[in-house]
C-alpha cells in the first residue's frame, strides 16, 4: 500500500516538473503573447497546454510531440533520499522502531511539550483536538448516537475511541508533533507520550491497563487492539458476516466505479451517472434518526405584515406616479380602467413577466403574492 502511495507521488512531483518546463518553453519559444490572440496557437493555462483550434481552447493535453518540445525533466530519487520519506509506521509494526517510555515520562513530556496546545489532560479546547475524552471502551458506544437533537451528545470522537490502529498516533507525534517544532522528538520520547495518551483513554494492552508505572516498548504496542479497530469496514465475511456486502463490493459500478479504461482520458461523465446506495440493515447502526432538516432552501418571505402601500413608493412611484412614463398612472382612474380591460388577471400576468416598459415585478424580487397585493393598491387608489 504504502509503496504504491510513494510511486504516485513521485510520478505526479515528475509531472508537475515536466508541466512547468513545458510552460517555460512555450513562454519563449513559441510566443506566448501569439497564444492569447484567438488562432490556432496554443494557449498556456497554469503550465498545461489547451491546443485552440477554431479559436475555441481544447481539451486538456500536455503533448510534448504536437508542441515540438524534448521533455527532460526531474530525476529518479537516490534510495537515500526515499528512505528519508519513507518514516511511516503500519499496524503490522513496519517501520516502528525499538524504545520505551513510560506513561508518568511521558505525562512529564506533555506538560512541557504539548499541554500548551491540547490542554490538561489531553482536554484539548480553542480550536486543538481532545486526545482523550474519558474510557474509551464506554465511550466508543457513542459513535452509534446521531446529534438528533440541539444539545444531545454527539458521537465522541478522539484517538481512543474512534481511531482503529495506535500505530497512526505513534506515527503521527513523531511525524507532525509538537505542532511547531515536528521531528524534535526521540524514539523513546515517543513512546512515553503514546503511553501516557493510551493511560488518558484508560486503554488495556493484553488485559493490562497503562497506568503511570507502564512501561511501554516495541513489543507491548504491537499488541494494542484499540476499542474501534473493526469499526471501519463491514464485516463481510464468517459468520457473523453482513449479508451481501461482498457482493455489493465485488462490483465496483455499485459505488460509483470509472467507467473508462484508466489508460483513457475522461473530462466528463467518467462516473457511473447513478450510484446504487445500499443500507447496512444487520448490525448497522440502529435507532438512525434522520437528519433534523433537508431542505436547503431559505425560509419563504413571510407575507405578513407587508406594507402594499409602502412597497408602491419605494419601488413603483418612479414610474407610476407621472403619466409621462408611460405607465399607467396611479390616481388616473380613466387609464387604469382602459389598462383593467383586459382583466384583472392578464395585468397581474403581464406586471409579474414584464411588458413593454414594466420590467418584470417592478424589478423587485417580492413574492407574487405581494407583488399582487401592490397592483390591488394602485388600482384601489386610482379609483
Ligand atoms: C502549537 C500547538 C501544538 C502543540 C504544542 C502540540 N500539538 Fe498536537 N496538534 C496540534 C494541532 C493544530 C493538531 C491538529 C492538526 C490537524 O488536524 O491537522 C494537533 C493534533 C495532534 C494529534 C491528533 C489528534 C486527532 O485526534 O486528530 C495528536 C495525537 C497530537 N497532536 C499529539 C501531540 C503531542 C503528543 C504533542 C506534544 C509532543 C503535541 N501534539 C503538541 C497542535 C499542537
Ligand atoms: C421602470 C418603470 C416602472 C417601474 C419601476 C414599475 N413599472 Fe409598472 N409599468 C411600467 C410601464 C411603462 C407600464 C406600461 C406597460 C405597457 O403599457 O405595456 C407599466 C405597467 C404596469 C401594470 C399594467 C400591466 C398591464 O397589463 O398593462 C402593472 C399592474 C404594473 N405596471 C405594476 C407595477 C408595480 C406593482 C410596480 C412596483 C412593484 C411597478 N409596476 C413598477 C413601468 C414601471
Amino acid at each position: 500500500m504504502f509503496k504504491l502511495d510513494r510511486k504516485l507521488i513521485l510520478s505526479a512531483s515528475v509531472f508537475t516538473a515536466a508541466a512547468l518546463f513545458v510552460a517555460g518553453c512555450a513562454a519563449g519559444g513559441l510566443g506566448f503573447s501569439k497564444s492569447n490572440s484567438m488562432n490556432a496557437q496554443p494557449s498556456i493555462d497554469g503550465g498545461v497546454f489547451y491546443p485552440a483550434a477554431n479559436g475555441k481552447t481544447g481539451p486538456y493535453l500536455l503533448d510534448s510531440k504536437a508542441a515540438g518540445m524534448k521533455i527532460n525533466n526531474g530525476r529518479i530519487p537516490t534510495a537515500n533520499e526515499l528512505k528519508a520519506w519513507d518514516t511511516d509506521v503500519m499496524p503490522d509494526g513496519t517501520g516502528l522502531p525499538e524504545g520505551h517510555g513510560t506513561a508518568s515520562d511521558g505525562s512529564d513530556i506533555y506538560d512541557s511539550k504539548c499541554v500548551s496546545c491540547h490542554g490538561d489532560f489531553g482536554s484539548g479546547g480553542g480550536g486543538y483536538p481532545s486526545l482523550s475524552k474519558g474510557n474509551a471502551y464506554t465511550l466508543k458506544d457513542s459513535l452509534l448516537s446521531q446529534r438528533s437533537e440541539e444539545g444531545a451528545d454527539g458521537p465522541v470522537r478522539v484517538f481512543g475511541t474512534y481511531w482503529p490502529q495506535a500505530s497512526t498516533l505513534w506515527w503521527y507525534i513523531k511525524d507532525a508533533m509538537p505542532h511547531q517544532a515536528t521531528g524534535t522528538l526521540t524514539e523513546d520520547e515517543v513512546y512515553a507520550l503514546t503511553a501516557y495518551i493510551l493511560k488518558l483513554n484508560e486503554i488495556k494492552i493484553d488485559g493490562v491497563l497503562v497506568d503511570d508505572d507502564y512501561d511501554l516498548d516495541r513489543e507491548k504496542f504491537l499488541k494494542i487492539v484499540l476499542p474501534n479497530r473493526d469499526g471501519f469496514e463491514p464485516k463481510i465475511d464468517g459468520p457473523k458476516a453482513l449479508p451481501g456486502v461482498r457482493a455489493y463490493y465485488a462490483n465496483p459500478t455499485n459505488f460509483g466505479g470509472i467507467k473508462v479504461k484508466p489508460s483513457e482520458r475522461c473530462m466528463k461523465n467518467c462516473q457511473a451517472p447513478t450510484v446504487k446506495k445500499v443500507y447496512v440493515t444487520n448490525g448497522g447502526i440502529k435507532d438512525f434518526v434522520p437528519p433534523m432538516a433537508t431542505a436547503k432552501d431559505l425560509p419563504k418571505v413571510e407575507s405578513k405584515g407587508f406594507d402594499a402601500e409602502k412597497s408602491y413608493a419605494e419601488n413603483c412611484a418612479a414610474c407610476h406616479a407621472t403619466k409621462s412614463m408611460g405607465a399607467p398612472m396611479v390616481g388616473d382612474a380613466k387609464g387604469w380602467a382602459s389598462t383593467m380591460k383586459k382583466g384583472l388577471a392578464a395585468v397581474y400576468k403581464n406586471g409579474i413577466d414584464g411588458i413593454n416598459g414594466m420590467p418584470a415585478k417592478g424589478g423587485t424580487s417580492m413574492s407574487d403574492a405581494e407583488f399582487k397585493s401592490v397592483v390591488d393598491y394602485m388600482i384601489n387608489a386610482s379609483k
